[in-house]
């Protein structure tokens, strides 16, 4: 990553469902605020059973009926690198937090912190897993994090730029 740039990395456990439509939704959001040009945005997952796959297509859909298109993206598993490419590494529940954080050495530059510290409701700490639920749990991955992203480029503009 160039210096230049405000790296944010978004962390689930498959990088299939929750982790690509966070930079789906941070990427559109990014946009709209004009921001696109200082930010790299990427997603990755702790597990290795999906790399180099599509998202879930259920992911796809929900986010296309919100018009966000994320059919182009494919998983990769995090890197040690990562804590140093990215000034942000997001996870998106407790476990993938705990996961990054058994990678985590005291020279890495960035370490990992939940995406939902982002969000206005301090009472809902995680993104729950949709991938073993119905077409709800895909619309509210969406909510909490439409909700978290425009936290996150607040804290971007206030740190950062
Ligand atoms: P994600 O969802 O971590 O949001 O991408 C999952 C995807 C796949 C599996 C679990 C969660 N899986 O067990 O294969």
């Amino acid at each position: 990553m160039s210096d230049t740039k405000v790296g944010v990395l978004f962390v689930c456990l498959g990088n299939i469902c929750r982790s690509p439509t966070a930079e789906g939704v941070f990427r559109e959001r990014a946009s709209r605020a004009g921001m696109t040009s200082v930010l790299e945005i990427d997603s990755c997952g702790t597990g290795d059973w999906h790399i180099g796959k599509s998202p879930d297509p259920r992911a796809i859909a929900a986010a296309q009926r919100r018009n966000i298109n994320i059919a182009q993206l494919r998983a990769r598993q995090v890197v040690p690198e990562d804590f140093d490419r990215f000034h942000y590494v997001l996870a998106m529940d407790l476990q993938n937090l705990t996961d990054l954080r058994r990678m985590w050495l005291p020279e890495h530059r960035t370490e990992p912190r939940l995406f939902l510290d982002y969000a206005p409701n301090k009472a809902v700490r995680e993104v729950p897993d949709p991938y073993f639920g119905g077409r709800e749990g895909f619309e509210n991955v969406l909510d909490l994090i439409e909700a978290a992203s425009d936290g996150l480029l607040n804290a971007i503009r206030r740190e950062h730029l």
